[in-house]
């Protein structure tokens, strides 16, 4: 780890997030809304604009949950360059495509134009930090904060370093996220994919063979889920539900009873081919679940979902407006 130690965790005020799209300014409209004064760099030529109509979107629902004191949209400066983005950053989230030799390039800008100590983390939804973190100059300092979409809304962040990562930058991190009001998995060893975006995934490519095999409709899947399971996750997951499955025996019993049907060939682990015939079939019907609704009216209805199940279930934010 550097020599200069990083600012304690509680006492950040300025943050500072690389790439600005759907997760980038994500994290933009979280960190604004917790009272943080945030800098943001995105190279596309139209990122600003773009950006400030992300956080606007989010507003309203932020604005729902409680802002924290002096919070502000006024607090977002969109920087010119990456380095004037860094230059005074107490902590940066790297939220750039999903491209591996990219992440490797850009982590190692960060490095360098970063003050010494100071954690930088990216929120890949799947590679380890080990491969990405091999051109910076101090790696101790890299990790992974994998959010989940919308990360104003949704609380849990994957925390895991590489090989090459300081145990108390991982500290730190896990420290500094749930200071600024996420809910924090700190992870012992990497993982690709890491833990929820593998049980998305396998649920995920089931979803595909079914569309692409004509068994089901990108409507029927997912009312499946909202009518289904997908009641019971928002508030006990997947192993205590089952556990219930079992009746006054539980977990022993349903794996007595259900175990043996594991073996059946329900399901198709590996991946479909992406053609254009699923890719359109997908398109189609999701455009046909949407019947008529844009993507800014699904965000606002997404949103509010969110909500609401974070208030029926007694998640809402401390300070929260009830
Ligand atoms: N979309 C999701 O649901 C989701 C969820 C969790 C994590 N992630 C991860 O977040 C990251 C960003 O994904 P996204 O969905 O926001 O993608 P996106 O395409 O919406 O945004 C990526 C942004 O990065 C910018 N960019 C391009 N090159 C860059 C560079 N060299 N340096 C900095 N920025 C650059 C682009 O201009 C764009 O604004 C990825 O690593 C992705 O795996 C995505």
């Amino acid at each position: 780890m550097s020599t200069t130690p990083p600012p304690d965790p509680a006492r950040v005020t300025r943050v500072t997030c690389v790439g600005a799209g759907v997760i980038g300014g994500g994290w933009v409209a979280h960190f604004l809304a917790r009272g943080y004064d945030v800098t943001a760099w995105d190279p596309a030529p139209d990122a600003a604009g773009k950006l400030r109509r992300l956080v606007d979107a989010a507003w309203p629902a932020l604005t729902q949950l409680g802002l924290a004191p002096g919070a502000s949209r006024d607090r977002l400066t969109v920087a010119e360059t990456l380095e004037e983005a860094c230059a005074d950053a107490q902590f940066v989230q790297e939220s750039a495509p999903e491209k591996l030799e990219l992440k490797r390039e850009l982590l190692a800008q960060l490095d360098a134009a970063t003050p010494a100590g100071v954690v930088i983390a990216s929120s890949t939804s799947g590679y380890p930090m080990t491969d990405m973190q091999t051109e910076a100059a101090d790696p101790s300092r890299l990790l992974v904060g994998h959010p989940f979409n919308p990360p104003y809304l949704i609380p849990l962040v994957e925390v895991v370093g590489g090989e090459r990562t300081d145990r108390s930058a991982v500290e730190w991190a896990s420290r500094f996220y749930e200071v600024a009001g996420k809910s924090v998995i700190t992870m012992e060893r990497e993982l690709p994919g890491f833990i929820a975006n593998r049980l998305q995934e396998a649920l995920w490519r089931e979803a595909l063979h079914m569309v692409a095999n004509g068994e089901a409709t990108v409507k029927e899947i997912d009312d499946s889920i909202t009518e289904g399971p997908g009641l019971r996750w928002a508030f006990m997951g997947p192993c205590l539900t089952f556990a219930l499955a079992g009746g006054e025996g539980g977990m022993g019993h349903m794996l007595d009873h259900f175990g043996p049907s594991l073996k059946s060939p329900w399901t198709r682990l590996e991946a479909p081919e992406l053609d254009t015939a699923l890719r359109d079939a997908m398109v189609a019907g999701c455009e046909e679940a949407a019947a008529g609704r844009s993507i800014a009216d699904l965000v606002a209805e997404r949103d509010q979902g969110v909500i609401d199940v974070l208030r029926a279930t007694g998640r809402l934010p401390k300070g929260a407006a009830e």
